[in-house]
């Protein structure tokens, strides 16, 4: 307090007589000094700790980063997340005005540090001519990609003798071709720059299957098998990959899933509503992109047990997902 007096009395310029007419003023001063040169000091403490130590506490800070599905649920999460660590931002999504919202709602955010506001790209990945164009649309507003996060997606719910072909083509245009034909767009110029993460969002259901979700399992196999490739292909490229698989997680996924007739299921599915929360699973991508992790699962235990138990026991896993699929038949019939 002392230190604070004296420079407050300085500033005050108190004299003899106006030092009682002062007081008031320089007891305000002296209630003011420290929260606020005690934020300033800590401030200038950590960044003089950043600079001496080369540490960076927003290591995505200015990066551009694509984000696809980025208008509900894990996209969403992860657009606030790097939005506040100050990256430039693409979002993309088919529903325009959603994406105008989240936009909205960033913008509207409280953030510490610069921000940039983030573009929209209309983008449908089923529509696989336009995406190769939207490839071109998105390069344009930077120049460049330092990030692609290929994380929308849809899933679905039918036997696979009973899902028409065009499910099961629609499952695979989205989660497969429609980010495979994102990536070749964008990774040619990462290539270009030697430097570049592609991330690809997949589910464990891309390290074993369940039943009744053959189209979804499959895709997201092929989405683990794509991503696989290119980073042994990439890595001497200066290009990191990684693969995200969650659980299950609480978003509008199974609500949005199409049934065997290609229909839109319309159900919160209680495993959905009772998964991580979406911005949980997000932070976790992020520290993955952040880590430079190749692959990483973010589950809970049992989904980690059957990743384990296909590849070290399958005939047992085998057994068990005969047992659940006779489980749901029972329980629909
Ligand atoms: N939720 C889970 O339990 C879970 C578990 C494991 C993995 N995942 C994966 O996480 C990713 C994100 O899903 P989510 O859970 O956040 O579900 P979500 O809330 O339904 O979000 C899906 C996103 O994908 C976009 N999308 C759907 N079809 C598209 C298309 N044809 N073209 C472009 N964008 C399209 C949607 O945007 P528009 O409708 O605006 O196009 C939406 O933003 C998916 O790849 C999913 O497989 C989810």
């Amino acid at each position: 307090m002392g230190i604070a007096s004296e420079i407050l009395s300085s500033l005050t310029n108190s004299t003899s007589e106006g030092e009682v007419a002062n007081r008031p003023i320089r007891n305000a001063l002296t209630v003011l000094f420290w929260p606020v040169a005690l934020p300033y000091l800590v401030y200038k403490f950590v960044n003089m700790f950043r600079r001496r130590f080369g540490l960076k506490l927003r290591p995505l800070e200015g990066k551009v980063v694509v984000i696809t599905g980025a208008s509900s649920g894990i996209g969403e999460s992860l657009a606030k997340l790097l939005y506040e660590d100050g990256c430039r931002l693409i979002l993309a999504s088919r529903r325009i005005e959603e994406l105008e919202r989240v936009k909205a709602d960033l913008v509207r955010s409280r953030t510490y540090g610069p921000v940039y506001v983030p573009a929209i790209v209309q983008l449908d990945l089923a529509d696989l001519k336009s995406v190769q164009s939207k490839t071109s649309e998105i390069l344009q507003i930077y120049g460049y990609v330092d990030i692609l996060i290929n994380n929308a997606g849809m899933t679905h719910r039918g036997d696979v003798l009973g899902t028409s072909i065009e499910v099961d083509q629609r499952l695979m245009s989205v989660n497969y071709f429609g980010p495979l034909a994102l990536t070749k767009g964008l990774a040619h110029s990462m290539v270009e720059r030697r430097s570049g993460r592609v991330v690809f969002v997949s589910s464990v259901q891309g390290k074993f299957a369940l039943p009744f979700r053959s189209a979804y399992t499959a895709s997201k196999h092929a989405v683990q098998a794509l991503a696989d490739s290119l980073r042994a292909e990439l890595t001497d490229l200066g290009i990191k990959v990684t693969v995200v698989s969650p659980g299950y997680v609480k978003t509008q996924l199974s609500m949005n899933a199409l049934t065997a007739s290609g229909e839109q299921h319309g159900q919160m599915d209680a495993s959905t509503a009772s998964g991580l929360s979406p911005d949980v699973c997000a932070r976790k991508i992020v520290d993955a992109i952040v880590n430079g992790d190749n692959d990483v699962v973010i589950s809970s235990l049992l989904p980690r047990v059957a990743i384990f138990l296909r590849g070290f026991w399958p005939d047992f896993f085998f057994w068990l997902m005969a047992n659940r699929a006779r489980k749901e038949l029972n329980l629909s019939s």
